[in-house]
């Protein structure tokens, strides 16, 4: 595959909450490669929007960084450990080589202040003239299929939400960064909008190719715009694999469960599967396998010993006791 852009190791991060710390990102590694789209997907509260807000530190203040790296490389090649960046340093690279489209950005755009103020704004921050601004910020709009003059001139309130989210993604682009960090960019959108935003995001990705981390609980969407998904769960990333891998021959019962409960135009509702219970307390979380307590297919040893990392195919990292069984289960289901 071709360079890493972002290269994630053993990242732990944690909140100070009243009954102790809540551990959202436990040993979190991977790497991100240039054109990348990297989708990581799990159940609400597992820690994929605090893996995010890590990357590029912008966590609350009861938040601290326990440990890892987060390499960057520059497209000079010169590479960054972004934990070490000084404050300056951090808000000159922030935008330029890593921009974020957060989740729920979409109701949180300043209803005062025009489209093209948040433009000059955040140009001005990187040293961009009004002009060059105006000139590139016009440029994406066009690319993101939105009347360029119109919207550039409009209040937030005035434009639909589909619309808004096409703004956010072409703000996120102006600066021309390497990575985009999308947190659930279509949940608050209808279907066809969804559909549409979509299309648009593989168009800008084939034209500007940069990479993309993009957040989601929706698999069907993750599957159609990802080249690799990573399943998180309780704060650490369980399974991750090329797109085709992890969702023909998965070999994690949490990926295989999800998978089981994704709705299916091929199956009825009644052959949907739930998960039973809930994700685990995060102050303190259940010993061995995290997700023994509701797994169909724990034995005694998940309840006590961590599993192993195990790689296969190179690339299709894994850290579940019953691998096999999961895969020949997915492999059946396929098959009939
Ligand atoms: N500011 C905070 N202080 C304390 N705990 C927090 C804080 N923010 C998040 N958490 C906890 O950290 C864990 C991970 O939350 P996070 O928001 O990262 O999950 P998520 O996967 O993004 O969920 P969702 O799909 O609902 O957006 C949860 O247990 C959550 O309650
Ligand atoms: S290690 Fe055991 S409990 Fe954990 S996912 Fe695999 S089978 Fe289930
Ligand atoms: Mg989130």
């Amino acid at each position: 595959m071709s360079n890493v852009v972002l290269s994630v190791k053993n990242l732990s991060m944690s909140y100070l909450a009243a009954r102790g710390r809540v551990r959202a990102v436990n040993n979190v590694s991977f790497d991100l490669h240039a054109g990348e789209t990297l989708a990581i997907i799990g159940e609400s509260g597992c820690g994929k929007s605090s893996l995010n807000l890590t990357l590029i530190r912008q966590l609350p203040t009861s938040a601290k960084i326990e440990s890892g790296q987060l390499l960057y490389t520059k497209r000079d090649g010169q590479q960054l450990d972004i934990l070490q960046l000084s404050k300056k340093g951090l808000q000159k690279f922030l935008w330029s080589e890593i921009s974020m489209v957060f989740q729920g950005a979409l109701n949180a755009l300043n209803p005062v202040i025009r489209i093209s103020d948040m433009v000059y704004d955040t140009g001005k921050a990187h040293g961009l003239s009004k002009a060059e601004s105006r000139k590139q910020a016009l440029d994406l709009f066009e690319k993101v299929r939105l009347d360029p003059m119109r919207v550039f001139r409009a209040y937030p309130h005035e434009l639909s939400g589909g619309m808004r989210q096409r703004v956010l993604l072409a703000l996120a682009l102006l600066l021309r960064p390497q990575v985009v960090i999308m947190d659930e960019p279509t949940t608050a959108v209808d279907i066809l909008t969804q559909r549409s935003i979509l299309e648009v995001l593989k168009e800008l990705r084939r034209e500007l190719n940069f990479s993309i981390l993009f957040i989601s609980h929706d698999l069907a969407i993750a599957a159609e715009i990802a080249d690799t998904i990573a399943t998180m769960y309780a704060g650490e990333i369980v399974e991750i694999g090329p797109v085709y891998e992890v969702f023909y021959h998965p070999r994690h019962a949490y990926t295989l469960s999800l998978l089981d409960a994704a709705p299916r135009l091929s199956v009825g509702a009644e052959e949907l599967h739930s998960i039973p219970g809930s994700p685990p307390d995060l102050i303190e979380p259940p010993a061995g396998c995290k997700f023994h307590e509701r797994c169909r297919l724990a034995t005694d040893i998940c309840a006590h010993t961590v599993p192993p990392i195990e790689i296969f195919n190179g690339n299709h990292r894994v850290s579940c006791h019953h691998h096999q069984i999961v895969r020949k289960e997915r492999e059946e289901v396929i098959q009939s």
